[in-house]
């Protein structure tokens, strides 16, 4: 589990804010309870009397003290059945000044029993969906939503679609580098998006683009003044634990993106972070496209999964 620093920043603060608000709110409510109930002042002033009294006597662990203590929680009962009911006098609930929380499970510290209580891991999900570039398509173009009925081959397409389904549940051990090639319409972008949904649930960090706008971001790190203005855009793809570059080869090849394309794969392949990217191009169009040093690295690194069939776009229509 590795979600971005930044996704995580983000939620702590969050939920200190979630905090502060209920705590002011409360402060308010107690405000308003004492201008009209002056009397409930001093009873919670003798109400954290007795608590700390109370605390005292069984820190102190004495003999004899066991009846103090007994009675101090008596006292301690009786005064907030008193503050109950002047509350109720008023109209007030009972908890109307009580610190409330938004998840009564980690009270909004986001931890439960030792462990990331679920209000805050949905959030983490949340934001990561958003960060990963997917968060429209996901909607969509789920494992769920992936129909064989579609193609010819279903029997190939099927073990495609078994190849993906262990991919997502071996991810912890096994980190492949897949090339999906095939024509326009095959489900390519589908696939790729079904196993970065399902891997962002488990709690993985995985960052989907398009191959032009990954590039464009590396443009735009590498030509901007960039003192001062914290993290690189582009650090984010050699960082992920998964990503998805879609559409490679549809980009304008120039010197600075065969850089950027090589440096992504040999930055993530000796961190070894995988890579899923989609092409349109055959093996000859990839070789003529990109240097030997990418198309080695493509070839010899990753497992090639050919989509074949018809344009599903034209079958959907
Ligand atoms: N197996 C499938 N079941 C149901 N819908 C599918 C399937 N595969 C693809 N689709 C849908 O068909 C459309 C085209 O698929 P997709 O975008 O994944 O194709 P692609 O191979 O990425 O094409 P391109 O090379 O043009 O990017 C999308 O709307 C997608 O959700
Ligand atoms: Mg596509
Ligand atoms: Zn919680």
């Amino acid at each position: 589990m590795s979600f971005s620093k930044h996704v995580i920043n983000k939620i702590n603060e969050e939920f200190e804010s979630k905090r502060q608000r209920n705590e002011d709110l409360r402060d308010t409510r107690l405000a308003e309870v004492y201008s009209k109930l002056p009397e409930i002042k001093t009873i919670d002033k003798e109400l954290s009397q007795t608590g700390m009294s109370i605390m005292s006597c069984a820190l102190a662990g004495k003999d004899g003290l066991d009846e103090r203590i007994k009675n101090l929680r008596e006292r301690n009962l009786e005064l907030q059945r008193e503050r109950a009911i002047m509350l109720a006098s008023r109209g007030f609930d009972e908890s109307y000044t009580d610190l409330h929380y938004d998840c009564e499970l980690c009270q909004d510290y986001g931890v439960h029993n030792g462990k990331l209580c679920s209000c805050y891991k949905n959030r983490l999900i949340e934001e990561q969906f958003k960060l990963s570039g997917i968060s429209n398509l996901i909607k969509t173009q789920s494992f769920e939503a992936f129909s064989l009925d579609l193609y010819e081959n279903k029997e190939e397409m099927g073990q495609l679609l078994d190849y993906a389904t262990n991919y997502v549940r071996d991810f912890a051990t096994v980190k492949d580098n897949i090339l999906f090639v095939g024509g326009t319409g095959l489900g390519k972008t589908h696939l790729s998006t079904a196993i970065a949904k399902s891997l962002i649930e488990k709690g993985y960090n995985v960052i989907y683009e398009t191959a032009q706008n990954i590039f464009f971001d590396f443009d735009n790190d590498h030509f901007r003044d960039r003192f001062g203005d914290g993290e690189p855009v582009s650090q984010k793809y050699l960082d992920c634990d998964l990503l998805i570059i879609d559409d490679l080869g549809a980009e304008a090849v120039n010197s600075f993106t065969v850089a950027y394309l090589y440096n992504i794969i040999n930055t993530r392949l000796n961190k070894n972070l995988p890579i899923i990217a989609s092409t349109n191009l055959n093996s000859k169009e990839i070789r003529s496209k990109y240097h030997d040093r990418i198309t080695s690295r493509l070839f010899g690194e990753f497992n090639i999964k050919l989509f074949t069939g018809n344009d599903l776009r034209k079958l959907q229509k």
